[in-house]
């Protein structure tokens, strides 16, 4: 059992509200490795978030060697091809509400601006895509799920250790990026992983130290104002 954290070690920990300001999507990554015991720190501190009744739903799958290989060239092989599966679950509305469209758009824009791809440049913007399989040759590559009776609450909680785990990662000088692509082809990964069924793919994740010369890490985002998303109601 992981115990709770003690109140002198938590004021040890980098203020979470600096690895909150700092962090951003990483998709190039130095060949430097991560350390076994500072992965497993991070997945420790992330395992720290909120659960309801503390459940702490999800798994973190970290995949490695000839395993990774197998998954990366098969996933590269089924995206060139054009290969399609059934989702396990939903994650964008349909139709996408034009304030949210607009902001993917713009987070599009940031990244293949970043990387010199032109809007109507698909073979630019696909080898970007098919990028997100080789988990962006990170040093570490991560395949996150959750058992499949979870509902959206499950979700949420997951979401939370995974957010964790990007600020833990930013806080020892390490850099992520969420794959959600990965959770376009479950049932592969859950073969090449030999997963049982009842493990819903909810997401990738790339970690390692950033390759700050990488043009596709200038790609910056920006977020909604305040007035967007809060509302105080008398
Ligand atoms: C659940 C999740 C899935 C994501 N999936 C992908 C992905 O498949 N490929 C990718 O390049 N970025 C992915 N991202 C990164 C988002 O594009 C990024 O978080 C967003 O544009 C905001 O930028 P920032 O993280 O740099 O602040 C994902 C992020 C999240 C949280």
């Amino acid at each position: 059992m992981n115990k709770p954290l003690s109140p002198s070690l938590i004021s040890t920990v980098t203020p979470a509200a600096n690895s909150a300001q700092l962090r951003r999507s990483v998709r190039g990554f130095a060949s430097q490795p991560v350390a076994d015991a500072l992965l497993h720190d991070c997945l420790q501190e992330a395992r720290r978030a909120p659960s309801g009744a503390n459940l702490q739903p999800g798994y973190f799958w970290q995949v490695c060697g000839a395993r990774r290989e197998q998954l990366s060239t098969q996933l590269q092989h089924a995206y060139e091809a054009g290969e399609q599966e059934a989702e396990d679950y939903g994650y964008f509305p349909s139709p996408l509400p034009m304030s949210m469209r607009k902001r993917q758009v713009a987070a599009a824009q940031a990244l293949y601006g970043a990387l010199g791809v032109e809007r109507g440049d698909a073979a630019g913007r696909g080898a970007q895509f098919g990028r997100n399989f080789r988990f962006f040759d990170a040093p570490v590559a991560l395949i996150i799920t959750i058992d499949s009776g979870f509902g959206p609450g499950g979700y949420m909680d997951l979401g939370m250790a995974i957010y964790g785990l990007m600020l833990a990662a930013q806080s020892r000088g390490l850099a992520t990026c969420a794959i959600g692509a990965m959770a376009s082809y479950p049932g592969l990964i859950r073969d090449v992983l030999a997963l049982p069924s009842t493990q819903t793919v909810v997401c990738g994740m790339a970690l390692g130290y950033e390759d700050v010369g990488a043009p596709v890490n200038q790609a910056l985002t920006a977020r909604a104002e305040l007035d967007a998303y809060f509302k105080r109601l008398d």
